[in-house]
């Protein structure tokens, strides 16, 4: 594999720190010398050929901004025989010997198909939900993290004063990650995740929420907040139905988009730079279809194939941890 010329894209949601991985990538390419190129809009733009070419000053600037500056968009074409052919061929007519991309799962199983069709590719773990099996951390779920923290922070204060109850639901697509975490770290009396309450009946979820306000109110609790999983879904019905079966006004917040924004945090910025360099690093080494992945703390790397294969669920004891500190037993 004699690469010269290195691609680097940013697929699916974008995620804060995904704009420091691209720095990353292009600051320690060009020291290797390889010849970097930008690809717009994801594997959308890959497939049209939207290639730009960056030296180190096009990514000035670039390391504190939330966003990716090469843009994401999905592509209905791209994931079909012909989609992935005319993206190879756009690749190799512009002279791109291996291409970098910094995205989730989906965008992974692309970069499997374009490496199983003649172009080297590396996979960098960026969402906001944390769900890559292969990785203990992706980039961006650090900056989400934090956003939600301080959002429930702010919404437990006025549900305090109202002695209500605020159902707030944090992204995490099919995951709980995010609801976990940010339950633990805002002293949440409950966290309701899909990978336990998916197909809970709503009447058998509210029931077990006004059974755990009665318990706070026994205790002197003057608010009760629920953080919620988008997975999980209709935080608004729910709250509807609380406010029907309890004497507790109840008010659900859906966090939204708010969480995939902002400046990325320390830690985002600085596993960005790490996995960056990783990536580079490997195709030096002539390795490609690999993931860079965090695993015992460190940055390591494993086979797309295995990667994708692999399965991660929540800490159970983190879970508990959530509802046994609220309750103080
Ligand atoms: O994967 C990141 C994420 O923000 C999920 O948490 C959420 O389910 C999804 O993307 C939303 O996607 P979109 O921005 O396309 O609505």
């Amino acid at each position: 594999m004699d690469i010269k010329t290195i691609g680097v894209l940013t697929s699916g949601g974008d995620a804060p720190g995904m704009n420091a991985a691209i720095r990353a990538v292009v600051r320690y390419g060009l020291t290797k010398e390889f010849r970097m190129v930008g690809v717009e809009r994801g594997y959308h733009g890959l497939l049209r050929g939207e290639f730009i070419e960056m030296d180190a000053a096009s990514v000035c600037d670039l390391i504190q901004r939330g966003g990716t500056v090469l843009q994401t968009a999905r592509s209905k074409l791209f994931p079909t025989p012909e989609g992935i052919a005319q993206a190879v061929k756009a690749a190799k007519d512009y002279g791109i010997d291996a291409l970098i991309v910094i995205g989730g799962d989906g965008s992974f199983r692309g970069a499997q198909k374009l490496c199983e069709n003649g172009l080297p590719t590396i996979g960098i773990p960026g969402t906001i939900d944390n769900d890559i099996s292969c990785t203990e951390y992706t980039i961006g779920y650090d900056t989400a993290l934090n956003t939600a923290m301080e959002a429930v922070d702010k919404i437990r204060d006025t549900a305090t004063s109202h002695q209500r109850c605020s159902l707030i639901e944090v992204m995490g697509r099919n995951a709980g990650y995010i609801a976990v975490d940010v339950a633990l770290a805002t002293g949440a009396e409950m966290v309701i995740v899909p990978e336990k309450d998916k197909n809970t009946s709503k009447v058998d979820l509210v029931t077990r929420i006004v059974k755990d306000i009665e318990a706070g109110q026994k205790v002197g609790k003057k608010h009760h907040i629920v953080i919620i999983a988008e997975g999980v879904g209709d935080s608004q019905k729910l709250a509807e139905m609380i406010e029907e079966c309890s004497d507790v006004e109840t008010r659900a917040t859906v966090l939204g988009h708010i969480q995939r924004g902002g400046s990325p945090t320390i830690r985002d910025r600085v596993i960005a730079a790490q996995m960056g360099m990783r990536a580079i690093d490997l195709l030096t080494e002539g390795k490609s279809n690999r993931v860079v992945i965090v695993k015992n703390g460190m940055i390591d790397d494993v086979d797309i194939d295995e990667g994708l294969a692999m399965k991660k669920s929540i800490s159970e004891y983190k879970y508990c941890l959530v509802g046994n500190l609220s309750r103080g037993v």
